[in-house]
């Protein structure tokens, strides 16, 4: 049977969640995670349908895209499809040529040891900045970090985003974002917290987000308020969401972050998560003819 793309209704995200969630397995490499789509659906179902791509083989879906931002193409296989030859060339031939991206320089994250990796630079394509995988095994306990943590709700959603805000430079963060964020499929295995100082001003947020029990959880976003760093309230939060994911069943918490946002490298450590290796997005030239 012929592999086909296709892309899901806002009623179809459900079966795509759920195949993401199914391939957290902690035996293979980190890639797009439910979490991430949960993150994304701050714009809308809507939207998050129109960002999204399935890859299927008789109709048992065996990869998903989500196009994150104008150029950005992220990946997850099925993880006995991680090296499916028939899927690899059909993604890989998808992705360069029929409108899935633009024209002009763009990226593909892919998992590594996905075979669509070998297939791209095969074709001419590039790798981007690298990028640093941390995780914490969650067998063990999580130490308790020492401070309040608030689970955040709708009532706190303004705030929330107001730290998310001043946390991340360039971040659109608002309460509607996070309402529509908590009404999406992937928001019911996650937790919104939020640490606040003495005088009551949120200072520290993050979500995180289970695939279920015994699965990997993920850290999407994380931040502290730019007047408020340097006093171990990174690695509260952190440490907060980590006993979370636990307490949700989670077997694992991972985290991907710029390798070069060293304060994000130097927190998560901090926070008991290892340092595991590096991945390269694929990048397409401008000047590369598909
Ligand atoms: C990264 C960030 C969360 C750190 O928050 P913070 O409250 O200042 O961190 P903490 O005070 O808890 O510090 C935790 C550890 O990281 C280290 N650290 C924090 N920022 C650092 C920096 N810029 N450079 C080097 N080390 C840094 C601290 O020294 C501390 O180390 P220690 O525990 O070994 O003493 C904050 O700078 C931030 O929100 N950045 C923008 C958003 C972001 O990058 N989020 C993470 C990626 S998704």
């Amino acid at each position: 049977m012929a592999v086909e793309m296709g892309s899901p209704s806002a009623d179809g995200l459900g079966d795509v969640v759920r195949a993401l969630e199914k391939w957290q397995d902690d035996t293979v490499p980190v890639q797009l995670h439910p979490g991430d789509v949960g993150w994304y659906w701050r714009f809308g179902a809507e939207r998050t349908a129109q960002a999204t791509r399935t890859w299927s083989r008789a109709g048992e879906i065996l990869a998903v895209g989500l196009l994150d931002g104008a150029d950005l193409l992220r990946l997850a296989f099925a993880p006995r499809a991680l090296r499916d030859e028939e899927l690899a060339r059909q993604v890989a031939s998808d992705v360069s040529g029929r409108g899935v991206l633009p024209e002009g320089k763009v990226s593909v994250e892919a998992p590594m040891s996905a075979l669509i990796r070998d297939v791209l630079s095969e074709d001419g394509w590039g790798s981007g900045e690298p990028w640093t995988l941390l995780r914490r095994d969650l067998g063990a306990p999580v130490p308790d970090p020492g401070v309040d943590i608030e689970v955040v709700g709708p009532e706190q959603a303004r705030e929330w985003a107001a730290a998310l805000r001043a946390s991340f430079g360039g971040s659109t963060s608002t309460d509607e974002r996070w309402h529509a964020m908590a009404a999406g499929v992937p928001y019911a295995g996650a937790r919104c917290l939020a640490v606040r100082d003495e005088r009551g001003e949120m200072v520290a947020v993050v979500i995180v987000w289970s695939a279920g029990v015994g699965r990997m959880g993920l850290i999407e976003p994380m931040g502290v308020h730019r007047e408020h760093r340097g006093h171990g309230y990174g690695r509260a939060i952190t440490m907060a969401g980590a006993r979370a994911l636990r307490e949700l069943g989670s077997s694992s918490v991972v985290v991907y972050t710029p390798s070069s946002n060293v304060g994000a490298v130097a927190t998560y450590r901090s926070a008991g998560l290892e340092q595991v290796s590096e991945r390269r997005d694929l990048c397409r030239d401008a000047r590369h003819a598909p």
